[in-house]
């Protein structure tokens, strides 16, 4: 199923829930966001209903993603369900890492395949300045946990390094890709803070990070994983593992976008910075078909935007923060 731009629709980032245990600066406010009411969260069986409408219309890969997903207790069921329905893939998790070690074995015997750990920093002191939890250690368990899992495929740690603190973390994280099973991915942050506070100046050009890593240790460019990807891969000249920058910013990679996002309450978002949402849950609530949920599905993908315009003259956003839409 094709947009109006050409773009074929592949791949859906699923957000299980809107909560979070850590508050990242970039994404959440210290205190005080509001979480949706249970009865507008999806429930399992919703998900999965959700999920095999999009399958059966063309997507194949399934993210899986929050707030931070492992805050459900259903979560392995999910997996399990999503796995199960034809037409799915791969079904993978974007998670904080904090409460991974103990439940990774029950996800990746439900079918999870692929885990994307988000770690900013691996200073205790500047996880905490960016995360406001003092989480550091558990999520390096969690990583651990991942490197003992041979069938995970490449483990991904996504770093959003800030401008005044994230210079200090680019090399130890890079290194992270030298010495253990982990691609590190630099991703530019983007104003989907809850706070608003999010200014141009505040980004690290993922090509200023590339060049940092690369006085240090060599980079050698490497194919794209996939055309759609929106990482630009490059391996350490001497053969040490992979380092990837997602430059949503400055190198806006748009044109290429095969995603949607559905939200915890049941909403579809064709682009991360699309004004408008197109409710499922509703329609599904009320009885809805298979063909009626496609219906609303094909008909927000023909309005996918061709792309957002950050930091351009007009630009503007709707304020639902990063936790409450779905990386
Ligand atoms: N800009 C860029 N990335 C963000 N994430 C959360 N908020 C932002 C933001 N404002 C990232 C997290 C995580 C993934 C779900 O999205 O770091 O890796
Ligand atoms: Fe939680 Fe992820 Fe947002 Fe951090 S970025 S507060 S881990 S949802």
């Amino acid at each position: 199923m094709a947009d109006a731009f050409g773009r074929v629709v592949r791949s859906a980032r699923v957000s299980v829930t809107d909560r979070c245990n850590l508050r990242c600066r970039y994404c959440m406010p210290a205190e005080g966001l509001r979480w949706l009411p249970r009865d507008e969260v999806l429930t399992r069986e919703e998900i999965a209903r959700l999920v095999r409408v999009m399958a059966r219309w063309g997507v194949s890969d399934v993210r899986v993603t929050g707030g931070e997903p492992l805050m459900r207790p259903d979560l392995a069921g999910i997996v399990a369900d999503i796995a199960a329905l034809p037409g799915v893939r791969e079904v993978s998790m974007t998670t904080n890492g904090v409460l991974l070690a103990d439940r990774l074995d029950d996800l990746v015997q439900a079918g999870l395949r692929r885990v994307n750990v988000s770690v900013d920093s691996l200073d205790p002191d500047r996880f905490e300045a960016i995360t406001r939890r003092r989480d550091l250690d558990r999520v390096l368990e969690g990583l651990a946990a991942c490197a003992r899992h041979a069938d995970l495929g490449p483990i991904k740690v996504n770093a959003v390094l800030q401008r005044g603190l994230g210079e200090l973390d680019v090399l130890p994280l890079a290194e992270m890709a030298r010495t253990g099973p982990f691609v590190v991915r630099f991703i530019e942050s983007m104003p989907l803070d809850a706070d608003g506070a999010w200014t141009a100046e505040q980004v690290i050009p993922g090509d200023e990070l590339r060049r940092m890593v690369d006085a240090r240790w060599p980079l050698a460019p490497a194919a794209r994983e996939r055309p759609s990807a929106p990482a630009t891969s490059w391996r350490f000249a001497d053969g040490r593992g992979e380092v990837q920058f997602v430059s949503s910013v400055t190198e806006p990679f748009c044109a290429q976008c095969d995603r949607v996002r559905l939200t915890a309450d049941g909403q579809l978002r064709t682009c991360l910075f699309a004004t408008g949402e197109a409710d499922l849950r509703t329609p599904m609530r009320a009885g809805a078909d298979d063909d009626g949920l496609a219906a609303v599905l094909a008909d927000a993908v023909a309005h996918k935007p061709a792309g957002h315009r950050i930091g351009q003259p007009g630009w503007s956003y709707d304020g639902r923060s990063m936790s409450r839409i779905g990386g």
